[in-house]
């Protein structure tokens, strides 16, 4: 049975790591840490994370601004906001939640951010920046960055050679997922919804990453014995078990066949999710120091 990776205990250790270094930052007369929010519409999931992104925020002791905007707000609207926190010096960093409704582009508005300020590493240059494989002066996006970490809890710091496979290659987990396990040494490859014998590769992986947002669609048998298994997905399922209208949570891994053969695995809820927010603050609190020189 595989060993279940704690994602909210290693979250914790993060945000208590970050209220230590915010504080110590307040405490040179610096202005505490500064993080804006913003939510356009009222996509229920979308509101969990915000105001669970606020929450921490305040916990960690930071200046936290939530900008709760309605679904009809205007794109000029909303550049003319971000506008206004990138000049405000009190905001260290800005969160757009996506998806934004669709009358807005929501490129146009990552873009719009000035990237010392893009905690969410989004913006080209960040995204350029971690291409190039300089992770030093670049904002990570949160879930690979706080996947990673787990990772190294598992397997330690040192994945050199190590065969890696990322299904999925969204811009906000596979694509920079692979670039930090490219960084690490690993052998790479990015799978998604035209590749070929797919359970076969994922048999190859040492880390096998989950991040397609299809419910359960990892298998047991496609993982390979002792395996450290990363599951990115949040999925809300019906579960008539649970009485009429019930719905639960489960990754993109079927875990229970999944956990009989890896060696760790994260679970859904309590494994990835946490370190999400754990890693925006950690992103935050970096970008105060950068503001504080
Ligand atoms: N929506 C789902 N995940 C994320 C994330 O990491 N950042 C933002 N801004 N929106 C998201």
């Amino acid at each position: 049975m595989a060993d279940v990776i704690d994602g909210k205990k290693v979250a914790e250790e993060v945000v208590g790591k970050v209220k230590t270094l915010s504080g110590a930052l307040h405490a040179k007369g610096a202005s505490r840490p500064g993080l804006a929010v913003v939510i356009v519409g009222e996509d229920p999931a979308s509101q969990v994370y915000v105001s669970s992104k606020s929450r921490t925020a305040k916990e960690c002791g930071f200046h936290s601004v939530q900008h709760t905007l309605p679904a009809d707000t205007t794109e000029d609207e909303l550049l003319g906001l971000i506008h206004d926190m990138n000049a405000d010096h009190a905001i260290h960093g800005i969160l757009v939640q996506l998806p934004l409704p669709s009358h807005i582009d929501a490129g146009k508005v990552i873009q719009a951010i000035a990237p010392d300020k893009d905690v969410d590493g989004f913006h080209f240059v960040n995204v350029g920046k971690l291409g190039a494989g300089e992770m030093e002066t670049a904002f990570v996006p949160c879930t690979p960055a706080g996947s990673m970490l787990l990772i190294e809890r598992v397997r330690g710091k040192d994945l050199s050679g190590l065969n890696a496979v990322v299904v999925g290659r969204s811009n906000i987990v596979g694509k920079p997922m692979a670039n930090l396990l490219l960084a690490a040494n690993c052998t790479v490859t990015v799978a998604h919804s035209r590749t070929k014998d797919l359970p076969a590769l994922a048999r190859t992986a040492d880390i096998l990453v989950a991040a397609v947002g299809r419910p359960e669609m990892v298998k047991g048998d496609w993982v390979k014995p002792g395996a450290t298994v990363i599951d990115v997905g949040i999925n809300r399922i019906p579960a008539p078990d649970k009485g009429p209208g019930k719905s639960r949570l489960v990754g993109d891994v079927a875990y229970e066949g999944a956990a009989q053969v890896a060696g760790a695995i994260t679970p859904v809820p309590g494994g990835v999710g946490p370190m999400t927010i754990a890693m925006l603050m950690a992103n935050t609190v970096t970008s105060a120091y950068l503001a504080a020189g």
